[in-house]
């Protein structure tokens, strides 16, 4: 059984992060997504929200589930028996700091990375920019799945144009 990860904070998912989960899922047995709920970061959805938003967003693929972590992804994989981090790499900036990421896992623990290069049509994607862009009512549907843009401009409505 090749069963790797897909660790992020998915804050919220984004069709980049769903463009690797999809691509994963077609090439190893199983995926395991799984989401950051460390409660002591700031985060625009809760651990609850950004759970609800992954399992709906991965429905479609029977051979994905998504699970909350906190702590190491390291003590995640020996939980969840993983030997293998799938991480998406958008552009040359995001190696140094996955590159390292990457390494200090493999000394923690028997788990390699792999990393898949992100497809074009999502490679400027990350969800702080898309929360940013919503801040100020820039149209980001099409950059999210719609019921997550339904979510984040219900969420950012109280506070368009960069309000607080
Ligand atoms: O979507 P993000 O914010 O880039 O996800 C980063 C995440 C959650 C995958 C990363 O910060 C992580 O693995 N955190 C868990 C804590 C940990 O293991 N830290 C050591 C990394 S070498």
């Amino acid at each position: 059984m090749r069963r790797v990860v897909c660790p992020g904070s998915f804050d919220p998912v984004t069709n980049g992060h769903l463009d690797v989960v999809g691509r994963a899922a077609r090439l190893f047995d199983e995926v395991v997504v799984a989401v950051g709920v460390n409660k002591s970061k700031q985060r625009l959805f809760s651990p609850e929200e950004r759970l609800d938003m992954l399992r709906r967003a991965c429905s479609d693929w029977a051979n994905v589930r998504v699970e909350g972590f906190t702590g190491l992804l390291t003590d995640f994989c020996r939980a969840h028996d993983v030997h293998a981090i799938v991480k998406g790499l958008r552009a040359v900036s995001d190696f140094d700091y996955e590159l390292q990421m990457a390494q200090m896992n493999a000394s923690l623990t028997d788990v390699e990375t792999v990393f898949m290069p992100t497809s074009p049509e999502w490679s400027f994607l990350a969800s702080s920019l898309v929360k940013e862009v919503a801040t100020f009512g820039g149209d980001v549907s099409g950059l999210v799945p719609d019921f997550v843009h339904d979510l984040l401009v219900a969420r950012l409505g109280g506070h368009r144009d960069g309000e607080s």
